[in-house]
């Protein structure tokens, strides 16, 4: 498999203080990887750098060998890397169509692309589609992490990254939605970056992990291996 992703020795800061502290590591084309670590470990921030929201103070970041550093935020999104963030923000005010639709910014003017990918997107997520003309707002919290996700694959990532996409449902929509992400990778073959603090879900349907400790990563194994591991779960990912 080819590496898509490639990050360097990322050092990223927040004024003074250091959130990031030389982190490594990649993501291989077709595969899901989970960034694991507690609250505050620098999860969001990795991702927000990638995404080219905050620059890094060092390091490198690669998308097939181009590096995003310099780039602005849309150039990163043009270049196929999707970012959902923590807590959703879907459009409240706005029907579910309609956030799809601020999705679609690759080949603008082209009506047939747009209604292509929104059937996509309603395929992948029937509950959206029975929803259609509802207002963003009145989502429960496992619909609107579906319609963030799906307003993403509305541009067609090569890179998908979701920001604890689990945070805050119940255990049940947990499950629902971890499915969704694995058939996504599978079915559409998009590369996926997927944050958790739930690392027992993410493991589960994640080929790889890394486990991130104030800033810097302590552990990097195959999912099976990081799941299989009862103290390895129960130190550092959390019982869930
Ligand atoms: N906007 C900010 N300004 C200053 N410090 C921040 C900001 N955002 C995050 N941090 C700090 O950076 C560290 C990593 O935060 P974050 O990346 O949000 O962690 P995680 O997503 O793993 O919970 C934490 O210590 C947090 O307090
Ligand atoms: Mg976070």
């Amino acid at each position: 498999m080819s590496t898509l992703l490639e990050v360097k020795r990322m050092e990223t800061f927040y004024g003074k203080i250091q959130s990031v502290r030389g982190v490594d590591f990649t993501v291989k084309q077709g595969e899901i990887v989970a960034l694991l670590g507690a609250n505050g470990a620098g999860k969001s921030t990795i991702l927000k750098t990638i995404s080219g929201l905050i620059r890094p103070a060092q390091g490198s970041i690669a998308l097939m060998g181009e590096d995003l550093t310099k780039k602005e935020p849309h150039t990163i999104v043009e270049m196929g890397v999707v970012h959902v963030p923590e807590g959703r923000r879907v459009f409240g005010g706005l029907a579910v169509t309609e956030n799809l639709e601020l999705g679609f910014f690759i080949k603008k003017r082209d009506k047939a692309k747009l209604a292509q990918n929104l059937d996509m997107v309603f395929q992948m997520f029937p509950r959206l589609a029975e929803r259609r003309k509802q207002m963003a707002g009145t989502l429960s919290g496992g619909e609107q992490q579906m319609l963030a996700t799906g307003r993403a694959l509305m541009s067609e990532p090569k890179l998908l990254m979701l920001d604890e996409p689990s945070m805050g449902l119940a255990p049940i929509v947990v499950i629902d939605i971890m499915k969704i992400i694995k058939q996504i990778n599978q079915q559409r073959g998009t590369t996926i970056l997927l944050v958790e603090q739930n690392a027992k879900a993410a493991l589960k349907l994640a080929h790889r992990g890394y486990v991130l400790e104030t800033g810097s990563i302590t552990m990097e194994d195959s999912a099976g291996n990081l799941l299989a591991d009862d103290n390895v779960v129960k130190a550092y990912l959390g019982v869930h």
